[in-house]
Formats: structure tokens, sequence, C-alpha cells
């Protein structure tokens, strides 16, 4: 296990966020979560996986805890299915390259998502008509409030569109320290969401897993910004859910609106469309931007704050709501 004390996160956050945490407790295996967990009782405690998804809004008074356990191991393989255990700290897209390398498939759609594996769950992360649901079989980890270990089956985990029970009754409850998988030995491609068959085809790609490794990549590096390069946490916003009749009203002004049904019955309207109509795409505001490739990302332009963040957000959610009467809520999490 490794401490630090007044650790400056900005190289664990991709909004690259200068902000200070009391401590962080770098920890390696199981043993490291139990031990930090025991060493921070009572404390402000906040999990930080690959720190691709939050938003830090100002210096963290507590205790961050880094679960950084490797290792990827096969449990069991019958006919049609292996089931593959991985740690919490495992590069989610190492765990996509490695699934490709061995002959496994369910997670090919979801190449290049930065970020742990430890984090998969808690935000069911999803591009391309998947969803890490989809190929999640359990979730372990640590209690933060009780001894001991919890271990969640998928139904369990009530998982929802960039949503799970980790976002909710969870909550700061548990540290997650390893993701079990079911992976298919046969493939199921699914080519027929975004650009990727549009992409395979003007490549003449044959249909691999690795080809649409390759293609999902493509899509993604010409429309997302590289964090590496300019500070973001991918989609900053949820595609808005609303009703029908919303929707119409909508559809009325703008025919070519783009939208989907979801199994509940509502409509879901792409929240980078809403943005883009509002006239917000490629908007400044200091040092934040929306991204003039995909108006759902905000950017860091260089030395920003989470307030800096947040004033650009509340400027395109009160924009868009004036423009289309849709309240937009951040996928992000707000630390
Ligand atoms: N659109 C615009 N303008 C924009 C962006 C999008 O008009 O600036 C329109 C597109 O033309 C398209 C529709 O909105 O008709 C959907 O856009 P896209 O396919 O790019 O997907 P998305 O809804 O913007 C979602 C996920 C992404 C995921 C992609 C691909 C959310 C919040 N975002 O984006 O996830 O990669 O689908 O499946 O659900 C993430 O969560 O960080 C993330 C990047």
């Amino acid at each position: 296990m490794e401490r630090f004390e007044n650790i400056n996160l900005k190289r664990y956050n991709t909004f690259g966020i200068s902000a200070l945490a009391d401590e962080m407790y770098n920890c390696y295996d199981e043993e490291e979560v139990h031990e930090a967990l025991k060493r921070t009782a009572g404390r402000r405690r906040y999990v930080i996986g690959g720190g691709s998804n939050i938003l830090l809004l100002g210096d963290f008074h507590g205790a961050i805890i880094r679960p950084l356990i490797g290792g990827v191991e096969i449990r069991l393989s019958d006919s049609d299915y292996t089931y593959v255990t991985a740690g919490a700290g495992v590069e989610w897209d190492d765990f996509v390259r490695w699934a490709i390398e061995n002959g496994l498939y369910g997670v090919e759609n979801l190449s290049g998502i930065p970020g742990h594996v430890g984090a998969c769950p808690v935000q069911n992360i999803g591009a391309y008509g998947v969803e890490a649901k989809d190929v999640i079989l359990n979730v372990e980890g640590v209690w933060t409030d009780r001894p001991g270990m919890f271990d969640l089956d998928a139904k369990e985990c009530a998982f929802g569109y960039r949503d799970s029970i980790f976002k909710h009754e969870m909550r700061g409850r548990g540290v997650i320290t390893h993701v079990t998988f079911r992976l298919s030995n046969k493939p199921d491609f699914k080519l027929d969401y975004g650009a990727i068959r549009q992409q395979m085809e003007s490549e003449r790609a044959e249909v691999t897993a690795a080809n649409i490794r390759a293609a999902v990549k493509k899509i993604r590096d010409s429309k997302l910004p590289d964090p590496k390069v300019q500070g973001n946490a991918g989609s900053f916003f949820k595609n808005p859910e609303v009703d029908k009749s919303a929707a119409d009203a909508i559809r009325a002004d703008h025919p070519d609106m783009p939208s989907y049904s979801t199994p509940s019955g509502l409509v879901k309207i792409p929240a980078g469309w809403l943005i883009e109509r509002s006239g917000m795409k490629g908007q400044s505001l200091g040092p934040a931007a929306v991204h003039d490739r995909q108006a759902l990302v905000i950017v860091n332009k260089g030395g920003a704050t989470g307030a800096d963040i947040m004033a650009m957000c509340d400027a395109v959610k009160s924009r868009v709501k004036e423009a289309f009467g849709i309240e937009l809520t951040a996928e992000v999490n707000l630390v």
C-alpha cells in the first residue's frame, strides 16, 4: 500500500483539474483495501478508479482510496461461455484487448473507453449498443461500513442507463475489488448501432472482433477529445429520456431530431444534438468549452477549476432548457 498526504489529484482525473486531497491510499490487493478503510474509519472517503468520470469541485478533505488490484483470470469455461474475473485496477481497455486476443466475445464494441474495470459496473459503461451489464456476472468488494465482503450478482446491481446500485443504496458503502464477466466463446456481433458497419465497409474490413475494435476506436478518436491532450471526462451529460408527447412537440419544429425509444416507453433524445441545436457546440466560457466535434463533452482548455467547468455546464443546461424545455443532468460524478 502507498499513502500520500496533501496530494494534488491533477494526474488522477482526466479533466486535469488541480485539487488537493488530505490523503490518498493506493491499494494493490484486497487486504490493502481493508487496511486503508480501517485507517480512515469515520472520515470522508472517495474511491477513484481511472478518474475518467469525475469532476473535482475543490480540494478534497478526506481520504481518496484507489483500488489498483490487477489480474485477469479465467475461472471457468463451458461450451458457450468463459467466466473471467478481473481486478478493479485493470485498465478497462486492456481487458477488452485481452478478451479479443483470447478469442472471447462481448466487449469489442466497448473498445477505447478510458477508466478501470472497477468503475464499469458503477456507471454501467456503454457504447455502440452494448453495456457493461450485458457481460457482468457479479461484482465483489469490501464493505466500508461493516466487516467482510459483498458479492452482488447482475440482478442485485440494478443496472440502468449509466446507472447502478453503486450510485444509490451502495454509494459510499463498498469498494469494488473484482468484477466477473461472462464472455461468449462464439461471436454475436452488434454492428448496427452508430457508424460501426459504415466504418468497416468503408475499409472493406472482414467482420472480426479485432476489426470491430479498430473501427470503434477510429470512430471514437474522430469525435471524442483525447484526455491526454485536452482534459475531459467523456460525455458530460446523460441523454435525457422524455415522454412521447414532449418528444413529439420538439419534432414538430425539428423533423430531423434523432431519437430512440426505450423499453420503458420513453423517448431518448441525444443531449449532443440538443446542445448543438441550442447553439452551444464549440462555445467557451473562460477555460472551459463545449467540444467542437461532440457537444456532449465539456473540455478543460487548460487551467480550469471544477467551478469553471460547472459554469460551462450550467450555461449549457440553461440554454437547452430555454430552447427545448428539457433539463439535462450530468453524467459525470461531482466530487
Ligand atoms: N449529435 C449531434 N451533435 C453532437 C453530438 C451528437 O447532433 O455534437 C447527434 C448525432 O448526430 C447522433 C446522435 O446525436 O444522431 C447521437 O450521437 P452519438 O452517436 O455520437 O452518441 P451520443 O448519444 O452522443 C452515447 C454515449 C457515449 C457513447 C456513444 C456511442 C451517453 C451519455 N453517451 O453518445 O458514451 O460512446 O453513445 O454509443 O450515453 C460516455 O459515456 O462518456 C460516452 C462517450
